[in-house]
């Protein structure tokens, strides 16, 4: 059966996650995107954990919130209407590699940390290197085994939460010959001996989330901080990459594009004269088609998670939706940008900090033409 009405609990949560965008992030999103605050926004994230809206898809067992996939979604979207860059950190915090690798001791070691209500952890997923960027399975990072330990060094870079996090999931090779075969993850503490952190980038959007390089230099971790056996990395990283695509590209996609919406149509209606505008066909069919678009964006975020929640192969809809997903909100923040004119091209309205947020979600977590890659070898396959 197909059903599109919200349960109790899906409606609660987005409830919440409305009004905290509304009441917490938006007063202080502008200030953070303009680096009028030079400091990361602790205290915004710390608010969020203590409203569970922060490590939603850990379980409640480790202090997180237990959410299924199709209700993070619809958080997430909720607090990508007010900035789509607390809401990714929110979405990273779901620490999926350690939920879909992890073992019992792991999980109990480090998903608390994340969790911990007076001091949240965040999290780090760590593929991405200077010459392994879409081509994740030529990553050169090493991890040697030394007795009952791993000693790893290389390079990673573009990493979401580097520097801030108290968790590490690093991919790195144990044997380069055996090309991806050799890729294994690995649980790297923020206080790890070698590990040090390197140049924050200055972005052009998505300025509320911290992206920066490190690097391993003689990384010395147990062996029980390996996750899964050697050789599992590259599945553990697309698996969960399937899911991240979902939530931190595309459901913050649907927010920012609804966002777009939402400012044009309050633009037009502040402007007094609505009948008038009704006439106007260049104004009118651009914002049918944003918010055609929006809907069909968010309805594939639901479809993805729902597949992936029953344990059903999510693969497909996923790099379906992160270009879909992605191109819509570029697309709406653009059009939302032409609809009005100067003033969405000044501070006045968020629309600009659209613009240079949606396009970061063409690039992230597998550029769109890596999905469509993905997607198209699946069509052609099956
Ligand atoms: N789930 C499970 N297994 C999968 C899988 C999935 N989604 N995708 C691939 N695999 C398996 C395949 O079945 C195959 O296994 P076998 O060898 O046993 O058959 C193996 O992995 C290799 O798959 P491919 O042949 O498809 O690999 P490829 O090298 O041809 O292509 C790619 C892979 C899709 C291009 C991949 O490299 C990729 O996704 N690249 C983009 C990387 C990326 O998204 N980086 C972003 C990092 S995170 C970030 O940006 C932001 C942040 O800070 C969080």
């Amino acid at each position: 059966m197909i059903g599109f009405e919200l349960s109790e609990d899906q409606q609660k949560w987005r409830d919440k996650a409305k009004a905290f965008a509304e009441n917490e992030i938006k007063p202080v999103s502008w200030k953070i995107d303009k680096g009028l605050t030079q400091e990361y926004p602790w205290p915004l994230i710390k608010k969020l954990n203590e409203q569970g809206l922060l490590s939603m898809g850990v379980p409640e067992t480790y202090g997180g919130s237990g959410l299924d996939l199709l209700t993070t979604a619809i958080a997430l979207e909720e607090l990508a209407v007010a900035d789509g860059g607390i809401s990714f950190t929110s979405s990273l915090n779901s620490f999926n590699s350690l939920m879909i690798a992890g073992n019992d001791d792991q999980k109990a070691e480090f998903l608390p940390l994340v969790c911990d209500k007076d001091n949240p952890g965040l999290a780090v997923f760590a593929l991405t290197e200077p010459n392994a960027g879409s081509d994740a399975g030529s990553i050169t990072t090493t991890a040697r085994a030394d007795g009952q330990a791993y000693v790893l060094n290389g390079e990673k870079c573009f990493i979401s939460n580097a520097g801030l996090a108290s968790v590490y999931i690093v991919f790195a090779t144990v044997d380069r010959a055996k090309g991806i075969k050799g890729i294994t993850g690995f649980i790297v503490p923020k206080d790890a001996e070698g590990l040090t952190f390197g140049k924050i980038e200055d972005k052009m959007g998505f300025r509320s989330s911290r992206t920066a390089s490190f690097n391993l230099e003689d990384v010395t971790i147990p062996e029980s901080y390996r996750l899964g056996k050697e050789g599992d990395g590259f599945k553990i990283a697309m698996q969960e990459l399937d899911m991240l695509r979902v939530l931190s590209c595309c459901a913050v996609g649907v927010g920012i594009g609804r966002a777009a919406c939402e400012d044009a149509v309050r633009f037009f209606k502040e402007q007094g004269n609505i009948k008038a505008v009704m006439n106007q066909q260049a104004i009118t069919f651009d914002l049918a088609d944003m918010t055609a678009a929006v809907e069909a964006a968010r309805l594939m975020v639901w479809k993805s998670c729902w597949k992936m929640d029953q344990g059903l192969p999510g693969t497909l809809d996923s790099s379906l939706t992160k270009f879909f997903a992605g191109d819509m909100a570029v697309e709406a923040a653009g059009k939302a940008l032409r609809l009005l004119g100067h003033h969405a091209y000044t501070e006045s309205y968020p629309i600009e900090k659209y613009v240079r947020d949606a396009k970061l979600l063409q690039i992230y977590e597998g550029t769109n033409q890596v999905a469509r890659l993905v997607a198209s070898r699946m069509i052609l396959a099956g």
